[in-house]
């Protein structure tokens, strides 16, 4: 039987990108609030026996986790055969660790509120950095479907002679795949994190920079620190301006104008997260993670 999409409330651009290509039905759901502040959750389209397929962005998710874990409860109540999440961005990923005493290592938490939720997930490019692999904190099989070749496009189209630049360690296995599509070299910076808006970064080697545009690739720009710091280092030494490339636009308030501000020539992101800077679809590569889940 076909599956069918449903949106969380605010995905639903997302959900009919995956929803044509997965040639699933479109899926009838209303999420609303009472007047005192609490959920209304109701499936109107017949999902006993079938795939459900829930598309849930998951940047600023305080207001959309309680509308997903609904949804889900809500489907497999109705006799769903099964429930997928597919979160184009995956949040919570950052706190991986307990940097100082009492924190929660919310990633953890929140894999397990996942896993209870639904039965398997897809995410593009999750931040990958103290976890190896989902499969660390997450009970139920998923896919992570990788934006670099999308990327990769949109450089060799766009870019003459690029050189790609990562800001900090983690960034190196998305800008060293880039890289090697484009056949470009790159290299990798450091970065030191002292607070949310407290970041440096070591100054990227000039030389390699010569003759060629630097490209900066991350998987997330959120107070957009890591891309401005980066940028600063380029600009007044005669390097072409960069162009600052994000997986993830999750851009912290004026994020997006201040990484304009300090001399990107373009910032250009992947659609995991609805923004004007988007640029590159990575909804093909999310539907065959999606088939491959259904396949299964
Ligand atoms: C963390 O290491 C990520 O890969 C990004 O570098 C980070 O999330 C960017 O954050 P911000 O834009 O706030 O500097």
């Amino acid at each position: 039987m076909t599956s069918v999409v449903l949106s969380v409330p605010g995905s639903e651009a997302s959900a009919e990108r995956l929803r044509t290509r997965l040639g699933a039905e479109v899926g009838a759901a209303m999420v609303r609030h009472f007047p005192d502040g609490e959920l209304y959750v109701r499936i109107d389209s017949p999902v006993a026996g079938r795939d459900v397929v829930l598309v849930c962005g998951l940047d600023r998710p305080a207001d959309k986790i309680l509308p997903f874990l609904f949804l889900a409860a809500t489907a497999r109540d109705l006799g769903a055969r099964r429930v997928g999440l597919v979160a184009p961005y995956l949040s919570f990923m950052r706190q991986d660790s307990r940097f100082h005493p009492g924190e929660g290592i919310t990633s953890t938490y929140f894999a397990g509120l996942v896993s209870g939720a639904v039965d398997w997930l897809v995410t593009v490019d999750p931040h990958l950095h103290r976890w190896s692999s989902l499969a660390e904190i997450y009970k139920i099989p998923t896919e992570v479907v990788r934006a670099a070749p999308a990327i990769a496009d949109w450089v060799k189209q766009h870019v003459p002679s690029p050189v790609l630049i990562g800001p900090d360690a983690e960034s190196e296995q998305w800008v060293a795949a880039v890289a090697e599509r484009v056949g470009a070299p790159y290299q990798v910076l450091e970065k030191t994190r002292r607070g949310d808006r407290d970041v440096s970064v070591t100054p990227p080697d000039l030389a390699r920079c010569d003759g060629h545009t630097p490209v900066l690739v991350d998987d997330i720009i959120s107070t957009g620190r890591t891309m401005i710091e980066t940028v600063h280092h380029l600009r007044g030494h005669g390097v072409r301006e960069p162009i600052c490339v994000g997986v993830h636009a999750v851009f912290a308030e004026r994020a997006h104008d201040e990484l304009l501000a300090a001399g990107a020539a373009r910032v250009v992101t992947c659609n995991t997260i609805e923004h004007p800077s988007n640029r590159i679809c990575v909804a093909d590569a999310l539907a065959e993670g999606v088939r491959a889940r259904l396949g299964s």
